[in-house]
This record gives structure tokens, sequence and C-alpha cells, in this order.
């Protein structure tokens, strides 16, 4: 879900509404608005669907004018998207309202006691019963701020709370633990948002909090306190992003855009890496060398697109390393009692840095001792502030739900911590490092060059359109390809998509194969012959059944234009970093697919970029 708050001397209701359409991405199931107008009034609309459907609202019966206010976009976890669930929710008698991200464990017991001391409620929500509770509170005379702490410490579970009080116009009080939650500092205005993507537009200077914290914001700024009343500090820091990055500039969707922006991307993440004597440099390393040489096993978490960034870092690592890795999915990994010490880093990677199977993973590993560190695009997020360290990605803001820079960015930032480790084990000499490096420099242009088979991947998406089902086959660092390239048809295009190692083809999946059913083949690069003569023999043991075969082959190779219907020539670049370049295709052909379909690429059915519940 997205959250925000507003006090400043703005219309609050621009604000918010602003802010929501900068967040939907986190969830749209449902949308709603609460303002304190001048007169003190409570004003509330909120409607199921997208937010365009609250704006229409809005403009049929509009809202008081007001300078405070917060606002909610959904991501349905219990309860179905109506207007009735959609947020704010209403305390008593009207006088709090309350957004919230998360899940209130206890609240049927809370909600028990209520009722039998003669509450009623309108819905069947978690989040009533924090807004009745908050109300209670104000009405003994405590105010918003204090109310927070006293009903915070009452619950259980994961939650983020925005809340106003009608009697207190001017301070909107927000708290959180185990969900997203960061401060906007403006000139004589302040912000609550899930991330910095809230109020980016307004100011670049924000607050991170802890967990287990409450802020109020007013005109004058925000004041952090802990759950049990004490005083607490915010960490301030400040947002690079280009605002312009997180607006469309004339594209259909977010997503082409983000795609189009990967060789700029790919060149940020790079950036300042190498000293002026060669040698590579992360300085948001906070694990020092000695540590790092102690680490005889590397367990990788992630979830959906950055899992699979995850399996094509285990080849670079163990390649240039020679330490062992395992990927492991984070809504697995802690429940399955995973053998943990302190020479094991947990690597976790999260575009996000608020995914809670990921979240939650990490939590268990540092109880276990070991060490972990964030692969992340987001500052301010919880995944890196409760990592012994952190790289950053410079993806910038990624708003198209289905993850395309975010995920080459990872897998930058992968390979210069196995080259990172590579160099500090001395199981690469420094001019191997630096060989590699080069190699790395060369990709913002060889990302540039392949998206210029843009047109030809759009033909072949009209071509495909009416397609129900598509495969995918790869093989080493091409197998996470493989599944990326196939998730993405999944989740913009709703097909039937999988994509499988070739190699394991004959132990199963090519019983799938049929007459005219189209198969992207992502081809190894030759200096690899091994790799690339058997994947050739997966394309002839399919085309044989009748399959549609798409190569995706370097430049200079034509050894499977005989067995392929279609050839995407690729940039040639070395085996470990074609990943960077052979997803951009398949990318391509998802957007453009599901564009075909007259589907919403940006915010496709179900999902939410940003899932903050396990
Ligand atoms: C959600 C998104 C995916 C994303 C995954 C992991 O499911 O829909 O696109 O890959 O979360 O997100 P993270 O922010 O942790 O990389």
């Amino acid at each position: 879900c997205g959250i925000v708050g507003y006090v400043g001397d703005r219309s609050a209701q621009g604000v918010v509404i602003d802010g929501l359409r900068r967040l939907e991405y986190r969830g749209y199931d449902s949308a709603g608005i609460a303002l304190i107008a001048a007169d003190g009034a409570l004003a509330v609309d909120k409607k199921a669907g997208k937010l365009a459907n609250l704006e229409k609202a809005i403009a049929d019966s509009p809202l008081p004018a007001a300078t405070t206010g917060i606002g909610h976009t959904r991501w349905a976890t219990h309860g179905g998207p109506t207007d009735g669930n959609a947020h704010p929710h209403l305390g008593r008698t009207g006088r709090v309202a309350v957004v919230h991200n998360g899940i209130i464990e206890n609240f049927a017991e809370l909600r028990a006691s209520l009722e039998q001391a003669g509450h009623e409620f309108g819905s069947q929500t978690d989040t009533e019963v924090a807004a009745h509770l908050l109300e209670r509170e104000v009405a003994d005379g405590a105010d918003l701020t204090v109310a927070m702490q006293r009903v915070c410490s009452q619950l259980e579970g994961a939650f983020t709370f925005v809340a106003v009080d009608a009697h207190d116009p001017d301070r909107v009080v927000a708290a959180r633990r185990n969900s997203p939650l960061v401060v906007g500092l403006g000139e004589g205005e302040s912000f609550l948002g899930s991330d910095v993507a809230a109020f980016i537009e307004h100011t670049r200077e924000a607050l991170e909090l802890d967990q287990d914290q409450v802020v109020t914001i007013t005109r004058a700024g925000a004041k952090v306190s802990n759950f049990d009343g004490s005083a607490a500090e915010g960490r301030p820091f400040h947002i690079d992003w280009d605002l312009s990055a997180a607006e469309k500039d004339g594209h259909d969707w977010f997503m082409r855009k983000e795609i189009l922006e990967q060789p700029r991307a790919v060149a940020d993440s790079l950036l300042g890496r190498r000293t002026p004597s060669g040698s590579l440099h992360l300085d948001e390393m906070r694990l020092d060398d000695d540590e790092l040489r102690e680490v005889t096993k590397i367990i990788i978490i992630a979830a959906g697109t950055s899992f699979y960034a995850g399996m094509v870092a285990k080849y670079a690592i163990e390649h240039w390393c020679r330490i062992s890795v395992e990927v492991e999915l984070a809504s697995e990994f802690r429940y399955r009692d995973p053998i943990l010490d302190n020479s094991t880093l947990v690597v976790a990677i999260s575009q996000s840095g608020e995914t809670a199977d990921t979240l939650q993973a990490i939590r268990h590993a540092r109880s276990q001792r070991s060490k972990v560190l964030a692969i992340c695009n987001t500052n301010g997020s919880t995944i890196p502030r409760e990592s012994d360290a952190v790289i950053y990605t410079h993806a910038g803001p990624e708003i198209g739900v289905a993850s395309t820079k975010g995920y080459l960015t990872q897998l930058v930032a992968c390979y210069l911590l196995a080259l990172y480790l590579a160099q500090v084990k001395g199981t690469m000499y420094g001019d191997e490092v630096d060989g590699v490096m080069t190699q790395l420099e060369a990709m913002p242009e060889a990302v540039a060059q392949t998206l210029e088979t843009a047109p030809q991947v759009y033909e072949l998406a009209r071509e495909y359109a009416d397609r129900r089902a598509f495969l995918f086959l790869g093989r080493h660092a091409g197998y996470p390809v493989a599944l990326e390239g196939a998730l993405k048809l999944k989740e913009l295009a709703y097909l039937h998509a999988e994509g499988f190692a070739a190699g394991e083809l004959k132990h199963g999946p090519i019983a799938l194969v049929e007459e005219g059913l189209p198969i992207w083949c992502i081809v190894p690069p030759r200096g690899r012959d091994f790799l690339h003569d058997k994947m050739r023999s997966g394309i002839m043991e399919v085309r044989a059944r009748g399959a549609r075969t798409i190569a995706l082959v370097e430049e200079g190779d034509d050894s499977v234009d005989s067995v392929s219907d279609s050839i995407i020539r690729l940039p040639r670049v070395p085996v470990l970093l074609q990943p960077l370049v052979a997803v951009v295709p398949l990318q391509l052909f998802a957007c453009q697919l599901a564009t075909e379909l007259g589907l919403d690429v940006d915010q496709p059915r179900n999902l939410a970029k940003s899932v903050t519940v396990e």
C-alpha cells in the first residue's frame, strides 16, 4: 500500500493526490483521502479501484479547502477492494481518521473489548480498530502523538499508520513497525510517505525512521519518538533522484521509458567505483576486508526479479571468487532452518528495500550471527538500514511494477560485489579485475546497441500477440535470463510463460512443445563453444517438434540461423555479462505484447511493486 501525509500551506488535496499518483505502483485496488478543513471539519472520500476513480469522485463532489491531509492507495490483502474497505477509516465519532499499511495481528481481541464497551464497527478491517483506539485516547485528553504511542504499544503485527485529529488540525502523526515510512522536510511544510516518491517534487530533504517509532509532523518540521514516549532522532538524508525520472516524458508507459533508460542506469551504477590506482572501491561497503576474507559461503536471498539477478550473481561469484553460493527465495529461506554462522555472508537483493519476505530473511540471518549485505535501489528503506553493508544501485526511481532498470543495475552491483570479493580474496589478479571493469564499462554502450533491436522485437510482439503460451530456454548465465523473460510475460501479459534450462528440456518440458509454440532461445556467446553447441542442439530438438524459435544470438554468429524462425542479434560481450544485454529484448517483447493486448503495462492486475506483507 502507499501512504501519504501533509501539513503546510498548500492545498493538501493536491499534494496528497499527487503523492498517491506517484505511489500508485505500491497498490491500486482502492484509494482514499482525509482532509481537515479550515473550520476543523474532517472530510473523507474513498473509492474502490484505481486512483482515477477517487479523482473523479472528488471532481464530481469537491472536498473543502484544507492544508492538512492524509491519503492511501491500497493493495488488498484481507477484505476485498470495496469502497467500504478502502482507507481512511474513522473513529467512533468521526474525529480521528487513519490510513494503514500492514496487518494488526491481535485486532480481534482488541475489537472484542471495544465492542463490549459499546463501540460499533462499520467494516471488518483491522484498521478501523486502530481508529477507534486512537479516538478513545484523544477523547480522554491525550494529544494525537501520545495517543499513537499508547495505541501502537498495544498492537502486534506489522504496520504503518498515518492519522489526523480534527480537533488538532496542524499536525499529522504517523508510526511504523516493520512497514515503510519516510518523512519529507520542506520550508514551512512537512510530508510523510511510504517512500520518497510521495514528496520528491516538493523537497529533497528527508528523514529515515527506525522501527517502533512515532513521528509528528507540523509546518515547523518533524519530531520523532519511540513507542514508550522517549525522544528519538531520525537520520536525515538527501534525495538525489532526478525528478524527471519519475515522469513519463511522453512515453506511453513508465516501463518502456525505464527500459530505454537502462544504458544510463548501468553507467550510473558503475560510476566512481575505481580508484585512481585502478583497484575497485565500494564506498558504501561497511564490512572490512578482513571480515570478507573470512567468508566461506554466500547465500543470496531475494524475491521475484531480484531473485533472478541473484542467480546470475551465483555464476559470477563462484567463477571469480571460488566461494560457494546458494541462491534462495526469501519467502522460503528462514523456514527451512538454513545453516548459518559468522563465516556466511548473506546478500539480500531488493530494488525497493521493503519486501517483507526479504526483510524477515535478513533478520533471521543476523540473529544467527551471519553478516548481511544489501543490494538496494532505495535510500531510506528498511533493508539497507538493517544490513551490515550495502551496495546501492543507481537506477533512479522505478515506477513500472515490472522491474527492468532495477534488474540491470542489480546485475551490475552483483558483478561489482563479485569482483570486489575476488580482489580481497586474491582469487583474481589486479589486472584481471581491471580487465572485467573495462568490459563492464563498455556495457552501457552494449545495452544501447541492444535497444536498437526494438522495432524488430515489436514486430515479433505483433506477430505472436494471439498466442497463449511461450517458452524461454537458456543455459548457464542465460538460464536466469530465460526465467526473467518468462516472468515478464506472466506479469504483464498474463500468459503461460515458462523458462527452462535448455539441458533440462529433455527431462520433461519438451512434452509441452507443439506445432507453432513460440520459444525464445538465449544462445551463449561463441567463446564458450561447449555451452553454445549444446544450446544449438536444444534449438534443433524443439524445432523438430514444430516450435517457432526466436534466437537471441551474438552478432557474427550465424550458426543457429538455419534452425531459427527469427533472429535478434546481440552485441558481443563476455558470457558472464551477457544477461545485461540478453534480457533487454525480452523486456521490450513483454512490454509490447501487453500493449498489443490492450493491458495496463505499468499496473498489471493483482500485483504491487513493493510487497510489504509476508
Ligand atoms: C514484487 C514485484 C516484483 C519484484 C519483487 C521483489 O513482487 O512485483 O517486480 O521483483 O516484488 O521486489 P524487491 O523490491 O525486493 O526487489
